[in-house]
């Protein structure tokens, strides 16, 4: 497979376990980049580095609802952005014609396991304000859970946006921030969101223990719940509404994931989604779809003019 070639000279490689190499352009001064955040993601996809084809599956059509063949089919030069574990990689890789992912944690060497019998895949180690390709290079961008981490999303955004043809899209996953909620929840929200800012400084064994009793102790209940109902009631809007019920359809593995990126990150924003309109237009993207459905807010814009 002929990868794009990149448009610098990388700083270093990095070795993996089955002594191919990665390429990696992480300079110190990269001023858009929370290295503590970065760090705690590099651990938390070292452990989570292994998900079924069907976990896979489950949350990847979530996320790609709003994806239809038009913007993504087998002539697709992609770019994954923030790839962690590289789960999203996997998904497209065999719809497409070839995967660019990149990270700037250690997540690159789940990310390069999980993806290694992809031929049309590479992993690169890299951030957003250092995408180290060609600008208008890529027909379409997977940006799932990343900008959020970034301490200037509005920048990021401009930066990624850069490197899409023209004609292209992006699919952005942001936080939201609990606009479409009401009181109640907002305030289980603000309450969680005390336990993140303690929990995201503990060590590393101590933070993955404390999130791990936070999956069996408040998710796994919720969903347990919730399933319950899904099996009564059916497929219901209001049981949509409790908080959690998203993990109603999710393994444990993904349950335990999820709990400890949102208890341990120390860095998050959170977006309404007139925010992210308006980030989006101002970046020359048009053409906003947002998912009616969880997780809020995804969306697919597309860059009609450079
Ligand atoms: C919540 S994870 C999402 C990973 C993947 N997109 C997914 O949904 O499974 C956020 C990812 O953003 C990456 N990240 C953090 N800062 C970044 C930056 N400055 N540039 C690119 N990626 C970054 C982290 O290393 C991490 O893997």
């Amino acid at each position: 497979m002929n990868f794009l070639e990149y448009n610098q000279i990388p700083i270093k490689e990095v070795k993996l376990y089955n002594e191919k190499t990665i390429a990696s352009f992480i300079t110190d001064s990269d001023s858009n980049f929370d290295e503590k955040t970065v760090k705690s993601f590099g651990e938390e996809w070292l452990k989570f580095n292994s998900f079924s084809p069907k976990e896979i599956n489950v949350a990847g059509s979530q996320y790609f609802d709003i994806i239809d063949n038009k913007l993504l089919n087998a002539t697709s030069v992609v770019l994954d952005l923030g790839c962690g574990s590289g789960r999203w990689t996997k998904f497209v890789a065999s719809k497409v014609k070839l995967v660019e992912a990149i990270d700037p944690s250690t997540a690159i060497f789940s990310a390069a396991s999980l993806n290694e019998n992809e031929t049309n895949v590479r992993i690169t180690q890299a951030s957003v304000s250092n995408i180290p390709f060609d600008d208008e290079t890529f027909d379409f961008v997977i940006c799932l859970g990343v900008l959020h981490h970034i301490p200037n999303t509005q920048q990021a955004l401009i930066d990624v946006v850069k490197k899409i043809k023209k004609g292209g899209a992006i699919l952005l996953y942001l936080y939201y921030n609990l606009d479409n909620r009401g009181i109640l929840y907002k305030m289980i929200f603000r309450i969680s969101t005390v336990f993140r800012l303690v929990i995201s400084k503990l060590p590393h064994q101590l933070k993955k223990f404390c999130c791990d009793c936070i999956a069996v102790m408040v998710y796994l209940p919720l969903v347990i719940v919730t399933r319950g109902l899904y099996k009564i009631f059916g497929t219901k809007n209001w049981i949509k509404k409790i908080p959690l019920s998203y993990y109603a359809d999710k393994s444990f593995n993904i349950i335990r994931n999820d709990a400890l990126d949102r208890f341990g990150t120390p860095l998050e924003q959170r977006f309404s989604k007139i925010d992210i309109e308006k980030m989006m237009q101002s970046c020359g993207l048009s053409e906003l779809k947002f998912s009616e459905n969880a997780p809020y807010w995804h969306v697919v814009g597309k860059k009609i003019n450079g």
